[in-house]
């Protein structure tokens, strides 16, 4: 049975989904839980040192009649180093990380400081890209070298904007090649899922893989 949402429920009144609003978040994204992919973007501070930036609201698609491959992240806060570093240098590197490095790739967040190199700090490796000016984590099991192309905020005024990148080049992990559901596979972000029917005390965002449920051939 369907149960139907447009105003917050009840339940969700005074927990998290209500109160990370503040963060920027509406509650309806805590129900419909959809998954997003995981990765790490990393771009030079102006003083040189290399910065990395935990995303996932985001896809990536085929556009300019099949002659580009581009990334959307659907929503970059302009207070942060990713807003500023992509819109002076232009050039950025989207690193792909297999479960045994999510962790390292989660201590980039508490490694935010200007004078660090973010990568190095949390115990990867920083690798230097072919085609763009930018940092890549050695660790990564794919690295895509990315040039800024524009950004535009969903509604005018947002603190967040949505920003284009062409993806110009990529670095992949045989591994991957063979085997896209294996240990080096893309993980992917669900948002504190919440069932408004059992509301729980706390609860937490989840990093899940991809299982093989259908398959289809030429349509
Ligand atoms: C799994 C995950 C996904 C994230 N996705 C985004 C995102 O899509 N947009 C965003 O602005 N921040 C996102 N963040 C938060 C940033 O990674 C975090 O604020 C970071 O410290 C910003 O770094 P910077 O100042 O170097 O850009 C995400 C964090 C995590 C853990």
């Amino acid at each position: 049975m369907k149960q139907h949402y447009k105003e917050m429920p009840s339940s969700l009144q005074g927990t998290y989904a209500e109160f990370s609003r503040n963060f920027g978040f509406d509650w309806k994204e805590f129900i419909m839980g959809i998954p997003t992919p995981m990765f790490l973007v990393t771009t030079y501070k102006s003083n040189g040192q290399p910065n990395a930036t935990m995303q996932s609201w985001a896809t990536f698609t085929s556009a300019d009649h099949g002659n580009g491959y581009f990334a959307v992240l659907a929503s970059v806060t302009k207070g942060g180093h990713l807003h500023q570093t992509l819109n002076e240098k232009k050039e950025t590197v989207i690193n792909f990380m297999s479960s045994d490095k999510y962790e390292d790739c989660m201590k980039t967040i508490q490694n935010n400081q200007f004078e660090a190199d973010e990568i190095s700090a949390s115990g990867l490796t920083v690798a230097k890209a072919s085609w763009v000016d930018a940092p890549m984590v050695e660790e990564c099991f794919m690295n895509l070298e990315c040039k800024y192309l524009w950004e535009k905020e969903i509604v005018p005024g947002d603190d967040h904007v949505i920003v284009c990148l062409e993806i110009v080049g990529g670095h992949v992990d045989e591994e991957f090649l063979a085997d896209r559901f294996g240990e080096k596979s893309v993980s992917y972000n669900i948002h504190y899922p919440m069932d408004p029917n059992n509301v729980k005390e706390k609860g937490c965002d989840y990093v899940a893989g991809l299982k093989v449920t259908n398959r289809s051939y030429e349509y």
